[in-house]
């Protein structure tokens, strides 16, 4: 069995790159969660707005190697309104129950992953293993670099099968001054 598959879905670009550092940095597999319906222009903000507040489940596909192959998940997405991306809910409710260990990771505005870990955790029925919550503007100026790298060395360094969950923790950048 193969060992870690980092799944991510973006809209604007920076969970994309996210996802592709740590893949490459650890030489991890990547899939893609895709949507039936883009989300282009005001319409699409406002349908993102609509998705959380009304918790919807959009129709996705999923592009990428098959997730049962892997001992692992990391699932990368951003943050709206506080809630983990709706297009990545959606996946994981329809893929996710499978999955023996998966860690998150977020982007977003404030750096604060807000409700996703629990959202996730509902949807899963078990904890991540481990978090990380990233700031759009540090993965932009590059400063999260050192993070993510510490991050997928400590999820690289954990065995499986776990007996108890082991939680990295939130893990995040300093803010910037
Ligand atoms: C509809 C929408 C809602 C958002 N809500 C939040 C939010 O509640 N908190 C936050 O910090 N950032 C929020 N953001 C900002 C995104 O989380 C952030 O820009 C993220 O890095 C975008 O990731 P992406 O480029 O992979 O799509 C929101 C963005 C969008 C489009």
């Amino acid at each position: 069995m193969n060992d870690t598959l980092v799944i991510f879905y973006c809209l604007g670009g920076t969970s994309r790159e996210v996802a592709h550092a740590l893949a490459d940095e650890q030489g991890w597999a990547l899939g893609q969660v895709v949507e039936a319906k883009p989300r282009g222009g005001w319409p699409g903000l406002l349908r993102c707005a609509l998705d959380t507040l009304r918790q919807r489940l959009p129709p996705v596909r999923y592009e990428g190697p098959e997730p049962a192959g892997f001992q692992r998940v990391v699932l990368v997405a951003p943050i709206w309104l506080g809630s983990v991306a709706a297009p990545m809910r959606s996946f994981a409710a329809s893929a996710g129950r499978s999955w023996r260990q998966y860690a998150v990771v977020t982007t977003s505005a404030t750096g604060e992953s807000s409700r996703a870990e629990a959202e996730l955790a509902a949807i899963l029925g078990h904890e991540p293993i481990g978090c990380a919550a990233f700031h759009t503007r540090h993965v932009t100026d590059g400063s999260y670099a050192p993070v993510l790298q510490e991050f997928g060395g400590l999820l690289a360094g954990i065995g499986y099968p776990v007996a108890r969950p082991q939680a990295l923790g939130a893990i995040k950048p300093a803010p910037a001054g």
